[in-house]
Formats: structure tokens, sequence, C-alpha cells
């Protein structure tokens, strides 16, 4: 029998990213993060610093900052362990790197699969084709990992409509978050409209532009958000700062933003934005801005030989 998906979640409107933030300063990066307020923090695998994060939350925890139970820890299976049987094993072992017995969310990070140990594919034979291990089969393994209580909700990443649709349709627990991209300049309606409708929580990234990305995986001349002419004249006049105006139209929207900041100061700043209330006219000003533009585009995934097309990713 089908559970009616219950979401548990989320008391956190605003989540520290902690991808990029480098070894040797993941610990000051999520120690100052918990001090500053975040209680949501977002890891992974692929971001290879999970040993880090643990040791900073862990030091918190000591220190008497937060309990265990005041935080949200998320993390997610990279695109080499897709698979029924992968899923638990590699959950335990981000366990083990955080050094914790639980996680609160567990997400598939992209619907993409590759051979295992392959990091980012450099030929077509680094992938396995969708059909070869349907979404279906990790999705029962993201599920015997709720069930075994390793994780306290489930979920995806980068997932569209139809990705969605394709793991939801024999489901036992429906997906509980889907992270995506979204900012001023791709709102997402649909994809957000069809998430809020089936419960499914909507953790955003890029939302600030994700400015400092490394220049092999960023346009020459993107655009960046942070800093357009709109954002910069609302936030004027309302005396905030643009960061903390995306961050307030993403929760008015009521999707949740993971931040990446090594910065205390702006950590502080964007922490305040989650009390910031703005008119429908201030929000319909924002969401004209939109221009379909992606900051994260499936280019490293549709490269000659690959099985996946841009549209597997994104067309809704
Ligand atoms: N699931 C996925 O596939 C996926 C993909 C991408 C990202 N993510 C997650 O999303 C997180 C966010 O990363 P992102 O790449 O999306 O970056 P982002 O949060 O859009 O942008 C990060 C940039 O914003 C700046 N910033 C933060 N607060 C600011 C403020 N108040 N004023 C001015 N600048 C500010 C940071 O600079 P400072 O450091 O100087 O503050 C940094 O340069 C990642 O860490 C990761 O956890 C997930």
């Amino acid at each position: 029998m089908k559970q009616v998906f219950k979401n548990g979640i989320d008391q956190h409107k605003i989540v520290i990213g902690t991808w990029r933030f480098k070894q040797r300063d993941t610990f000051t990066n999520v120690y100052d993060a918990i001090k500053s307020g975040f209680r949501h923090i977002d890891c992974a695998t692929a971001y290879r610093n999970e040993r880090e994060v643990g040791r900073a939350i862990h030091t918190c925890i000591k220190e008497g900052i937060v309990n265990r139970e005041d935080l949200w820890i998320t993390s997610k299976l990279w695109n080499d362990s897709h698979g029924e049987d992968n899923v638990i094993l590699n959950l335990k072992q981000s366990l083990s790197h955080l050094g914790l017995t639980y996680l609160d969310s567990y997400l598939i990070n992209w619907p993409v699969l590759f051979r295992k140990g392959v990091f980012m594919p450099a030929q077509g034979s680094d992938f396995i084709a969708p059909d070869q291990i349907p979404l279906k089969e990790t999705w029962k393994g993201m599920e015997a990992a709720k069930g075994a209580g390793l994780t306290r909700t489930i979920g995806v990443s980068n997932f569209n409509i139809a990705r969605l649709e394709e793991i939801m349709e024999d489901a036992y627990y429906k997906p509980e978050i889907n992270q995506i991209e979204v900012h001023p300049y791709l709102k997402q309606e649909k994809l957000v409209d069809y998430c809020q409708k089936n419960k499914i929580k909507v953790t955003s990234l890029c939302s600030l532009g994700s400015y400092d990305r490394p220049r092999m995986v960023k346009a020459i001349d993107e655009p960046a958000v942070l800093y357009d002419d709109e954002i910069v004249r609302i936030s004027n006049e309302l005396n905030i700062s643009t960061a903390q105006l995306i961050i307030a139209w993403l929760n008015n929207r009521g999707i949740c933003p993971i931040i990446k900041s090594t910065n205390p100061i702006h950590m502080k700043e964007d922490v305040e934005a989650v009390n910031i209330k703005l008119s429908d006219d201030v929000m319909a000003q924002i969401n004209a801005i939109d221009r379909e533009f992606r900051y994260i585009c499936s280019d490293y995934f549709v490269i000659p030989g690959s099985p996946y097309t841009a549209e597997y990713f994104f067309e809704q």
C-alpha cells in the first residue's frame, strides 16, 4: 500500500551550503555558520569535506552552542553510486565521515548515472544509461534507508517533473525534498508549483548566483543576479542587502535557500533575512526579472557518447 506523504520538515528557512568549502577551511566555515545561526547544513559525498563538517558540528555540540536535535543535516548520494544496494552503503559512509548516527535528509544528487569510481565523466563509457539502472531502483534503496532509520527524510536534487514522476509512480515513500536551482533569473514556477502541490519541499541552489564557482564551470559572460540593476534598486529602497532581498523572495515563495558563504558578516546578514516579509508588489517586481537563465547546466553530462540529453534534465 502506498503511504501518504507527510512532511515533517522544515523549521529552517535557510541552509548553509558546503560545496567549495576548502578542506582546510571547512571546520572554521561550518563553525562560523552555526555560530551565526544556521541550523541546516547541506553536505554531499561529492564535496569531499564531510569529515571536516562533522568535526565542526561536534565542536559546536561540545561547546553547548547547539544540540544534535537542533541541527538538520543533509547529505547526498553521488552519481557513481546509483542502484538499490549502494544507497545504504554510501549513506553509512557519509554518517561515518560526519560522525553521526542519522541524517535528517538524504538526497539523490542528480538523476544521472556514472560508472563506479567516476567523479566527472570524460567520455561516453563513463556513463550508465538510464534504462540500465532505472531511478526507481535507486529510490528503493532510499526508502530502505529511511525505513532503517538512517535518515529522517529522503529526497532528490536536480529532478524535473518527468524524473520525479518516474520515481513517484511506484514509491512507498514519496520524495520529501527537491533541491533545485532557483533565483530571480530562474523562477522555476512550474516545477516549484508541482513540488509544492505534491508536498515536496523545495530547497534552492545558486540562489545568489554562485558567483565564486570555479572558472571551468562558469561562463565568462554569465549575468550576476546579486548585482542585477533591479535587485540593487529594490534592495536600496527597502534598505536591505541584495542577498537579503533574494533570500526573502525565496522564503516568501516557501522555498528554502541554500547559501554558500565563508564570511561571518555575510552569514549573519543572510540568517537575518529570514524575518523579512515582502509585499505582493515587490514580489511581482522580482518575479518579472526572470530570464530562464541557468548557472548550472547539463554540459558536463551531455558530452559526446553520453546517453543523456539536456531535455532529460531540464525539460518541464
Ligand atoms: N545539489 C546540487 O547539485 C548543488 C549544486 C550547486 C550548489 N549546491 C548547494 O548549494 C550551496 C550554495 O552554493 P551555490 O554555488 O549555489 O552558491 P550561492 O549561495 O548562490 O553563492 C555563493 C556566493 O554568494 C556570496 N554571498 C553569500 N552571502 C552573501 C552576502 N550576504 N552578500 C554578498 N555575497 C554573499 C558568497 O561569498 P562569501 O563567501 O564571500 O560570502 C559566494 O561568493 C552549495 O554550497 C551546495 O551546498 C547544490
